[in-house]
């Protein structure tokens, strides 16, 4: 009896953004929940320069401690190939006389990246020209979300409560600084928070309470991005984050966390480098202690707003919250939250392993249902301007 085919899905993660490692133990996360007898799993390891590799000894974290990485003994070049006909990776693609390249199909991509070049829509495109099923939202939504500010914009016809905000260009910032601070002024009052439209783990972010505080942080900022966004501070307000899987018309959200490291604001080192155990030592409450009409308004909220962003696959969604003052405000949308948010799914009574492969189902639905989009036309167009010639050209008739 011939064993059946293991489902062959590649996980891709490091990438060309400032989340790089974040990503790289979010991968890694990602193929250890995976059951090795149903799945068959391709590391596809980006570097910080965007040079891609895959290879078994990409799938063990200790290794990317080894600054030799990517000279071992079975870790090679790679690419995904836009061609339909390869439907995967090219491993070694440029060859030479003593090495061979190979295509590797594979039936599923597991894009773990986080920000730029990754979350934004950029690796999604190329996922749908090469027809790979992939987890996670597509090219829409991954782009909309990534941008904090077109994403607000959505949300608000999706009467999702979302902060005011001013908006401006780096350009605008550079030739015209004290008319922007101006207009920040007259729409918004302090304390104001600085954030450059995209990026994440709260880089090139600043909270302000002063003008001079608000002129660094827009100089800040401005390193980032080519949009910068400010919008007020909420104080002494709580964070409060849910998750949302789905596709099609089925979609849930998750058990509520309060992540706790709240200061002025949950810095980059309290994300991710305190304590020895990395990203779980952000210390969170779960559930987060809020009651339970407010758990159902907010739950309600994460799925409306999953949806009105074309959402797909699995999502964090960020508030901020006053309980007292019965005030909400969605902060942003993570298309790929660290850890794959797996903590709150297991209070759902989802493992990781059922998780992962439950997100491998949901992007093979979701390429399932694409199918059914017509893609090609047939049309006598061609046959009728070669026979007529094109005008303009030789021998074309007039
Ligand atoms: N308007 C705001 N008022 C108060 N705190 C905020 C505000 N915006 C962001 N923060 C704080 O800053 C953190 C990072 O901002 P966020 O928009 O989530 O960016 P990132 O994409 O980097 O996570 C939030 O988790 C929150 O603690
Ligand atoms: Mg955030």
């Amino acid at each position: 009896m011939s064993e059946r085919r293991r489902t062959c899905v590649a996980v891709i993660f490091g990438g060309r953004s400032v989340e790089h490692d974040v990503s790289i133990v979010t991968g890694h996360q990602i193929m250890r929940a995976f059951p090795e007898d149903l799945y068959e799993l391709v590391p596809v390891y980006i570097s910080r320069d965007g040079a891609w590799f895959t290879g078994d000894p990409l799938l063990d974290l200790d290794n990317f401690a080894n600054k030799g990485l990517l000279q071992l003994e079975g870790v090679a070049s790679c690419l995904l190939s836009p061609d339909t006909r390869h439907h995967g990776l090219i491993v070694n693609p440029l060859a030479g006389r003593f090495s061979k390249s190979a295509v590797k199909r594979i039936d599923v991509a597991f894009p773990a990246l986080h920000g730029t070049h990754g979350e934004d829509g950029s690796l999604q495109g190329l996922l749908e020209l090469a027809d790979v099923p992939y987890v996670g939202y597509a090219t829409l939504g991954s782009a909309l979300t990534n941008d904090k500010a077109m994403t607000k914009m959505v949300l608000r016809q999706a009467d999702v409560p979302v902060l005011d905000d001013f908006v401006f260009s780096r350009e605008s910032w550079l030739n015209q600084p004290d008319q922007v601070l101006e207009e920040i002024q007259q729409s918004l009052a302090f304390p104001l928070f600085i954030k450059p439209a995209t990026l994440g783990s709260s880089i090139g972010i600043s909270r302000a309470d002063s003008l001079p505080l608000l002129r660094a942080g827009i100089d800040i900022a401005a390193n980032f991005d080519r949009r910068i966004m400010v919008e007020p501070a909420i104080v002494d307000g709580i964070e409060i984050n849910c998750s949302v899987i789905g596709f099609g018309d089925e979609f849930q959200a998750s058990t509520l966390e309060q992540p706790l490291s709240w200061d002025d604001f949950l810095s980059y080192e309290d994300k991710y480098l305190r304590g020895d155990e990395g990203m779980k030592s952000a210390e969170r409450i779960i559930p987060a202690p809020v009651n339970d009409a407010l758990t159902t308004r907010l739950q309600q909220l994460s799925l409306r707003a999953f949806q009105a962003v074309d959402g797909r696959g699995i999502a964090r969604i960020d508030f901020l919250v006053r309980p007292e003052q019965d005030e909400i405000y969605l902060n942003e949308i993570n298309t790929m939250p660290g850890s794959l948010a797996l903590y709150l799914w297991r209070e759902e009574g989802l493992s990781p392993s059922q998780l992962v492969q439950r997100l491998v189902d949901l992007a093979r639905e979701a390429h399932a249902e694409k199918r059914r989009n017509m893609y090609d036309y047939q049309t006598n167009l061609v046959s009728v301007a070669s026979r007529r010639g094109i005008k303009g050209s030789k021998g074309a008739k007039s």
